[in-house]
């Protein structure tokens, strides 16, 4: 799938985005090695901490339908900023190969490796 494309599935969730609270809308597509795309958008609650973000929504709903292998995921806010460091933490759970692609609202957009995003993470190996 073309970066454009899961690009455009992450728009399509930011619509979807429930954030009153701080108006900062964030869609996520994540690309299972399967093939299949899960989206994802911020879930805010009035109680503020209860909030998921959107990268986190789209992993939790790939891994509760059998989803473990993940090739890329796009997350595109208005102004193209990074995940936040716990979602980076939950995506490195599923390897740490997985391509972060970035973009703004106008759909430019950068490409980043969970590595770089997250150096010397602590991981499941660090448990052995
Ligand atoms: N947010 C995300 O959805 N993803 C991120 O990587 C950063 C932050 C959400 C959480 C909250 O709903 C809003 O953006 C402002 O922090």
């Amino acid at each position: 799938m073309e970066h454009e494309d899961l690009i455009a599935k992450a728009m399509e969730a930011r619509e979807k985005a429930h954030a009153p609270y701080s108006q900062f809308a964030v869609g996520a597509a994540l690309l299972a090695k399967s093939g299949r795309v899960y989206t994802g958008c911020n879930v805010e609650n009035a109680s503020y901490g209860l909030s998921i973000c959107a990268e986190r929504t789209a992993v939790f709903k790939a891994v509760s339908e059998g989803e473990r292998d993940f090739e890329a995921i796009a997350v595109v806010t208005e102004k193209g900023v990074t995940p936040c460091g716990a979602c980076r933490q939950v995506l490195l759970e599923f390897g740490d190969d997985i391509q972060v692609i970035v973009a703004n609202g106008a759909g430019e957009y950068r490409i980043f490796g969970l590595q770089e995003l997250l150096p010397e993470a602590f991981n499941s190996k660090d448990l052995e």
